[in-house]
């Protein structure tokens, strides 16, 4: 009898320890959090942008073909097709589309697509087009 009941306890404890020497491991490496306003790409940020704010209508992968209202079906916003679909496509008319809404010959984007200007920094607009251009 004795004997099983040793079992679990030292399974438990074993357990116990491995989790504390995992919390307390000096050698446990912390990443710092993504520098703010530094230059260069930062799609990791970005990535949360996106899902945040875009990925609802947008689709997880940005692959869009989600109905968001009555006949309002979002368009696919991955770099790759954006700039197959409608080539020439650049970052300055990616950047109008999110901010004021403006479809490439500068109309209107359906209602539906909110207008970020005044609701996203132009550094997390930035973060959400580097992170678009790693998707294809
Ligand atoms: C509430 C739904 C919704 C959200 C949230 C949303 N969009 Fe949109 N977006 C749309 C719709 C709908 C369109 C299509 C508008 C049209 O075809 O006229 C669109 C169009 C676009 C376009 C233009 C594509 C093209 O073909 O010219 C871009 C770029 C875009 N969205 C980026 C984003 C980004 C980046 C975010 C997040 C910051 C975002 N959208 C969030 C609904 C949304």
């Amino acid at each position: 009898m004795l004997r099983w009941f040793g079992v679990p306890l030292v399974v438990l404890s074993l357990t116990a320890c491995g989790w504390g020497a995992a919390r307390q491991s000096p050698g446990a490496v912390q990443f710092p959090p993504a520098p703010r306003g530094a230059s260069g790409p930062n799609p990791s940020s970005g990535m949360s942008v996106y899902e945040a704010d875009c990925a609802s209508c947008h689709g997880a992968g940005a692959q869009g073909g989600i109905q968001v209202a009555d006949g309002v079906i979002s368009p696919d916003i991955r770099w790759g097709k954006l700039r197959q679909l409608h080539p020439p496509y650049t970052d300055a008319l990616l950047r109008r589309a999110i901010l004021d809404g403006l479809a490439q010959n500068g109309q209107p984007l359906d209602p539906n697509m909110p207008r970020w200007q005044g609701r996203l920094s132009a550094s997390q607009v930035t973060a959400v087009i580097d992170y678009l251009h790693t998707l294809h």
